[in-house]
């Protein structure tokens, strides 16, 4: 008999099971679909740790079926499906997985920004289709050097891309809630909101989903964008209004979105969006390498023991 009961909301890499299998009886959810709201609500009532996904909500209706839980780990830097108010009032720690993605999901931001910039993925479709006949009906896409890119959400993966941008020869400026302090440093420029939309060529949302930062990018900010600029979203569809990036982009209010989050997620395949030519869009792959995925396994089953066992957990949120 192993002492702890672990609920699975989702598949784990093996990095992480083989870590818990030794003192933990696992129920884990190993569908592609999320698990039912009702399956995962029975399934917790006699769990000691919950190792949770992004489509599981974690709220005071969980908790309250959870009587015995001692800890919540999440293997993803983003917690916007977890009330940690709700955790806390319950002296229930959570933890996530920060300071071992940054630099992976920098390095998707750039490639689905030079992806969109350059029309990669055009030019790879006009070959596979056989539509390639000469060099100048080809997608032109538009140079990198000398343009200026803003990042709105300036934290470590913020800190990761703006690297990048300045090896490619751009200027960067950003916008956060409040201005870090470390620009000179950084070699990067504040700027309002406003200020950033209509100056930048490439806009790049990071900021993490809450409240003050849902639905953030809506018509109005488009509106406020140049008509030649680039729009890239690594951070939760949310914080983007989805109809509103669809007109911006149908009316030419910007010129192009590269996306790996949407709203909703995955998108129905009758989505507008997948109608349209200047989108790229891909299935929310920030931090997917094999490397980054498994030292996030590892960490957050780290977590997930040391709340177990009623230690300090190494990456907590609320302790
Ligand atoms: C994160 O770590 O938050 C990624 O978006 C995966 O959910």
């Amino acid at each position: 008999m192993k002492p702890f009961k672990v609920v699975c909301t989702g598949t784990q890499l093996p990095a992480a099971l083989q870590m818990l299998e030794q003192e933990c009886e696992l129920k884990i959810w190993e569908h592609a679909y999320p698990i039912p709201r009702d399956l995962v609500l029975e399934w917790v009532a006699d769990a000691d740790g919950l190792f949770a996904t992004g489509s599981v909500r974690v709220d005071d209706e969980l908790l309250d079926k959870a009587p015995k839980l001692k800890v919540v780990s999440q293997a993803s830097v983003g917690y916007d499906n977890v009330d940690i108010a709700a955790c806390t009032s319950r002296g229930i720690p959570f933890s996530n997985t920060p300071g071992v993605l940054e630099e992976t999901t920098a390095d998707l931001t750039f490639g689905l920004l030079l992806s969109a910039v350059r029309r990669i993925h055009e030019g790879w479709e006009q070959v596979r289709s056989g539509n390639w006949k000469n060099n100048f009906d080809v997608p032109f896409g538009m140079d990198l050097f000398g343009k200026t890119l803003g990042i709105i959400g300036m934290g470590k993966i913020g800190v990761a891309v703006a690297k990048r941008a300045q090896a490619f020869g751009m200027q960067v400026i950003y916008s956060n809630r409040s201005r870090r302090g470390d620009e000179e440093q950084l070699q990067v420029t504040y700027a309002s909101l406003d200020d950033l939309l209509r100056q930048a060529d490439i806009v790049v949302v990071l900021v993490p989903l809450h409240e003050q930062t849902r639905g953030l990018m809506g018509t109005e900010q488009f509106r406020k964008m140049k008509p030649s600029a680039y729009f890239i979203n690594v951070a939760r569809g949310a914080v983007v209004d989805t109809d509103a990036l669809y007109h911006a982009l149908t009316k030419r209010e910007i010129a192009y979105a590269a996306l790996d989050v949407t709203d909703p997620e995955p998108l129905p395949a009758d989505h507008p969006l997948l109608g349209l030519r200047n989108v790229i869009i891909t299935p929310h792959v920030g931090s997917a390498t094999y490397e980054t995925r498994s030292r996030m396994a590892r960490l957050a089953a780290r977590n997930l023991m040391a709340g177990l066992h009623q230690k300090a957990l190494p990456t907590c949120v609320n302790q």
